[in-house]
Order: C-alpha cells, then structure tokens, then sequence
C-alpha cells in the first residue's frame, strides 16, 4: 500500500527520494508527492497516476532542497486527485507529512479541529494529523507535539513529518503499518520497506508499534510515544540491492518465477539433511511442543491462504493434526475458540498483512501459541510470534505472490515432516521417501520452468478469453484456486474462479458453453480417474481444457485442448511444482493482453488496512 521515503544527507535529496519511491512502486499506488525544505520553506509537489508523472513534473520545474518526505498513494479516504496526494501540509504550509494506514477517529477530530478553525483542503483521513501537530505546537516544542498527537489516534499509522522549524530533522512513528529506518553514511532514510533503503545501506533500525523516531544525518533516536528513549540495535539486511531488481527479466514477476528453483533452495538450506530435518535451536524446542498440539489453526491472505489450504492436506495425511485454515479477515471476527492446545500458524509473505497481523494478536490475547511461516525478517508478525519459519525467499516485489508462495509450501512441507516425525506418524521407509523427494523438488521445479514455451503458446491461444475455470482435487484443489486468483490479479479484464473438480456438477457446470476454458490440474493422485471424468464433463458441453499433467501420462492426451506436463513427484509436492505453469499461464496471458503485470490496478503488494 501507501509507500513513505523520508531523507536526510547530502545527496540531492529529490532525486534520493524518488529513487526510494521508485523502489516502493511494487507496493500499489495512484498518486505520488514530494515535500522538500529549501532552505526557507517547504514546497510540495504532488502528481495523480505514476510516479513518472512527478518525477516529469520536477525535471521541468525542479525543487532543491536539504531535506524531504515522498509517498506514493493507496487512495482509501478521498479519491486519487492532486488534493488528496500526499504529503499534507498545516494551514500555514510549514509542516508536512505523509501517512500510510487508516485513522479511524479521523471525523471527530477532524470536527474539533475545523471548531477551532483549521482549513482542510482533502478529503483524507491524514490531514487531521498535519492539523493536530499546528495544534499542539503552538503550546508544545514540536517533537513532543507530534508525539502527542499520536497519541490521540486509532487506527493504523506509520508517518513521517518535515517540519520547516526545524530544517536538520525528520520526524517518524508507526502503529500497525511498517516504518524502518535506513541508516548509511552520513544520511538516514526512513521508508515503509527495507527495498527503498537498499541501494544506500543495508543497515537497518526496525520500529516497533507506538514508537517514534527522529533521524538526522548522523543518524536515528527511538523512544516512547511518552519520550522515554528506546534502546534499539540495527540488524543487517541479508539481501542486496541485486535481488531487489529485475535483472534483464521484462518483469518482476517473471524474475521471481524463474527465482524459484533457487529460493526453494534457500528455503530448504540448513533444514533439510539426508536423514533428518532440523532448525535452529529455539526452533526446534518450539516444534517439540507444537507436536503436543490438539488442534493447528492456520491463518492467511489471498495467496498465503491457498498456501494454508493446502498445508491443510499435508499435515492432517502426513502428520495427523487436526488443522483448521482460516482467511486471517474472518478468523478475527468469527469468535475463534482458542487456548493453549491451539496454535495458530500465522502464513504471510510481508509480515505486515493487516488482518493476518491482527490475527495474530488475537491468537496471543486468547493464550494460543504462535508460529510465523514469513518472508520478512524483523516484519511486524514476525517479532509478535513465539517462533518464525522464515522462507528466505528474498524480496518478492512483484504485486502477484509466486516464490514466496512456493517457499511458503516448501515451509509447511518442513513443519509437516518433521511434525511427522516427532508425532510418530511417519513409518521410517516413508520418511526417507519424503526426505528424498523434498531434495529434490529445488529441481524439479527447474525441470517444470522449461514447460514455458508451451505454457506461452496455450496462453496466446486462449488470451482472448474472459472468463476462466481452474479445477482440482485434493491437493490439486488450492492449487486450482491459486491458479486462478493469479490471472484475475494481473490481468483484471478476466475473470478466473478456483473449484474443486467435485463441485463443478454443483452449480458452475452451467456456464460451460462452447469455447469455455477451463485449467484442469491432473497430475497423478489418488483421485486422477475422477479428475480425467470431471474433463470429460467439461468437453462434453464443448469447453475447451488446459490440462496439465504428469510427465509420461499418455492416456490424458485424449482428454486435452492444450497439454502442459510437469515433473512427477509425491503428491505432498506437486502444489510447489505444479504451482509453476500456473504462474507462467497467468504471465503471458496478461502479458498478451498488455496489462500491467508488476502492479495492477487496484491492488498493492502489502496491505496494511483492514
Ligand atoms: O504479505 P502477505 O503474504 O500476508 O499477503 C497476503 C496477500 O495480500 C497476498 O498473498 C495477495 O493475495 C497476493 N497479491 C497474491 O498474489
């Protein structure tokens, strides 16, 4: 969602800030402004669309300056116009700031504000963050007026405030949405995600909610919402600014598809060995209790969802828990009966997902332990569970969600062995089987991405196309799903729906018509001849199938429009294999009906609101 750069040092700090904005662009966006001091003041310049409109508008009429904030928009309150582009400034233009998130009371404060005779120029939730700081200034030095009007809101926040007054400083905070701070040398950045930062420093400061911070050149002091200084040590960032970027690839997608033999890997790397699988320490300890579970509940958005259904099969066949899956916005609101036989296993790339994030909370509130399966070290879900998977699959910047996806089951293949194991559900010639397989999944799905030219020629012939089925059973179910919600997000002129192959009879069969594509995952499985029936259901009533299949399937031959194989594997694999033509037929279909793949209309990479 919304992206924040602020910057402090001695680069032309216009061009700085919209590089980091740029960085942030797979985060979703409609608008895009700058606020720059220039010595005397502050100027604001705002553009609605891309950010290549600002960036045009500054090359012709430049602003100079020594310090400034950048947002791009997620338009929420107010539509994406000029006037409600951040950043947002007090009635007598001598602060800015710019916000990512949701301030709920935003009506009445904004009511006593406009009583005491603040002018609002938008329609945003934001500006009465702006007017409140002018408020409590006038009788408050003004880092403890910022910190004091954070105090007055709910909701959700991570802002950051320029303020003319005080030319060598920025101001920044959060509460619910993420704010980091990147600390190079001789300046500081303060960004929504560690990407912005990436080129300049790899040296972070992760801000915890209800936290501010001020940074200068020299560098950053954290404290209380209150004032009292926060002790906070920076970490590391493992990745470089050369995974953060496309590398030669038309898009970022397509990048992070051909990643993943690779970021598979990773995600097995120290975990998997020849005859066992281990993680580190405290890990492990929490996996020994987890084992005692009655009862896994596992929680997620959109495509971590999928992920969650399909961990579903993996570990209720593979390591007999009962496992509950949930979509993380209705697990916070159903009434979950949870205690401490309970563990919530929170699946999520960003870490930063809104209601996976307030899922979490909940799950501790109600004494449920917690595991993270994220991508995202020192992300907010991260640090409020008891234990993190991590994926490592590295930044995934692209909107649609492909290697984190596939190192999210790649996780839960880890947690269902080796719960397995622990468990004592797993005969020991199954075991090595497993361990075996899992081995070599990293190249079987190498093997998988060569398939692209005949996925590419099957997506030209059906990219004209409005509507879609995808269908599967058992773990060929999610993966139809999955399928689906990855072509309806990057190509929105489509409209693709997931189903379990069983359910087809029960009402969708209706809309077969002549022509009608329907993606068919048939790989081998228990249910395969059911499947190969559900096919010929669909020909039947003349719709057309894509079917994708296992190597060396010859009799599916004569049930297929187009054929796609893929490499035989266990059936506890095949989502993270199969999950490969899927991604691919979504690719090139939008890219055949030149839609904006990286970032689609409407959606943003992480959101961070309800
Ligand atoms: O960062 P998260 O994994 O928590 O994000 C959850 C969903 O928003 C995300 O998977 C979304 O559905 C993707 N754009 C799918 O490609």
């Amino acid at each position: 969602m919304c992206g924040i750069v602020g910057y402090v040092g001695k680069s032309p700090v216009v061009s700085t800030v919209l590089d980091s904005l740029r960085r942030l662009e797979y985060r979703g966006y409609d608008s895009a402004g700058i606020a720059v001091f220039n010595g005397h003041g502050i100027q604001v310049r705002k553009r609605t669309g891309k950010l290549k409109e600002l960036a045009a508008s500054l090359q012709h009429q430049p602003l100079e300056g020594r310090l400034a904030v950048g947002h791009t928009r997620w338009a929420t309150h107010g539509e994406p116009t000029e006037l409600n582009a951040h950043p947002h400034t007090d009635c007598r233009g001598e602060l800015a700031l710019v916000h990512n998130g949701i301030i709920e009371n935003y009506a009445q404060l904004k009511a006593s504000l406009l009583a005491r005779g603040h002018r609002f120029r938008s329609q945003t939730d934001t500006e009465v963050i702006i007017h409140l700081v002018e408020e409590y200034a006038k009788r408050l030095p003004l880092p403890v007026a910022f910190r004091r009007t954070l105090q007055d809101l709910r909701g959700s926040y991570a802002v950051c405030l320029l303020a003319a007054s005080d030319p060598k400083r920025l101001y920044g905070a959060r509460c619910g949405s993420p704010l980091v701070v990147g600390l190079g040398r001789g300046e500081t950045f303060l960004a929504s995600d560690v990407p912005a930062v990436l080129a300049r420093t790899r040296k972070v400061l992760y801000l915890n909610d209800q936290e501010a911070v001020e940074i200068s050149a020299e560098g950053a002091r954290v404290t209380t919402l209150e004032g009292k200084p926060v002790a906070r040590k920076p970490s590391l960032v493992a990745w470089d600014v050369a995974s953060a970027q496309k590398d030669g690839h038309a898009h970022f997608m397509l990048k992070e598809i051909h990643e993943q033999p690779a970021t598979i890997e990773q995600t097995l790397t120290g975990r998997l060995g020849r005859a066992q699988i281990t993680f580190d320490r405290r890990t492990n300890a929490f996996l020994k209790e987890l084992s005692r579970a009655e009862r896994l509940i596992l929680i997620g958005c959109g495509t971590a969802y999928h992920a969650g259904l399909v961990g579903e099969y993996m570990l209720e066949e593979v390591a007999k828990i009962p496992v509950d899956v949930d979509v993380a916005s209705e697990f916070r609101y159903r009434g979950p009966m949870l205690d401490r036989n309970t563990t919530v296993v929170a699946i999520t790339q960003s870490g930063e997902t809104a209601d996976t994030l307030a899922g979490v909370k909940l799950a501790k509130e109600q004494g449920a332990k917690v595991l993270a399966i994220c991508n995202v070290m020192g992300s907010s879900i991260a640090r409020q569970a008891d234990a993190v998977l991590y994926t490592h699959a590295g930044p995934e910047i692209a909107v649609a969600s492909t290697k984190a996806y596939t190192s999210q089951l790649t996780a839960l293949c880890l947690l269902t062995l080796s719960l397995g194991k622990l468990r004592g559900a797993i005969p020991a010639a199954a075991w090595r089987r497993y361990l075996a397989g899992l081995q070599e999944v990293p190249e079987l799905v190498r093997r998988a991405l060569r398939v692209e030219p005949a996925v590419k020629r099957a997506a030209q012939r059906y990219a004209s196309a409005r509507d879609f089925y995808y269908l599967g059973r058992r773990y060929n179910y999610p993966s139809a799903l999955e399928g689906a919600l990855k072509l309806k997000e990057i190509c929105p002129l489509i409209h693709a729906e997931g189903y379990a192959a069983g359910e087809m009879k029960h009402g969708p069969i209706s809309l077969i018509r002549r022509g009608w594509p329907v993606v068919f995952l048939a790989t081998e499985s228990p249910v395969y001849d059911k499947v190969a029936s559900n096919i010929e259901e669909v020909r039947a009533r003349k719709g057309e199938c894509i079917v994708i299949a296992s190597e060396g399937d010859r009799n599916i031959r004569r049930h297929a429009d187009a054929l796609i194989f893929v490499p035989r594997t266990e059936e506890l694999f095949s989502p993270i294999v199969n999950a490969v033509p899927l991604q691919l037929f979504a690719y090139h279909v939008a890219r055949a009906n030149r839609c904006d793949i990286d970032q689609p209309p409407n959606l943003a990479k992480s959101v961070t609101v309800e």
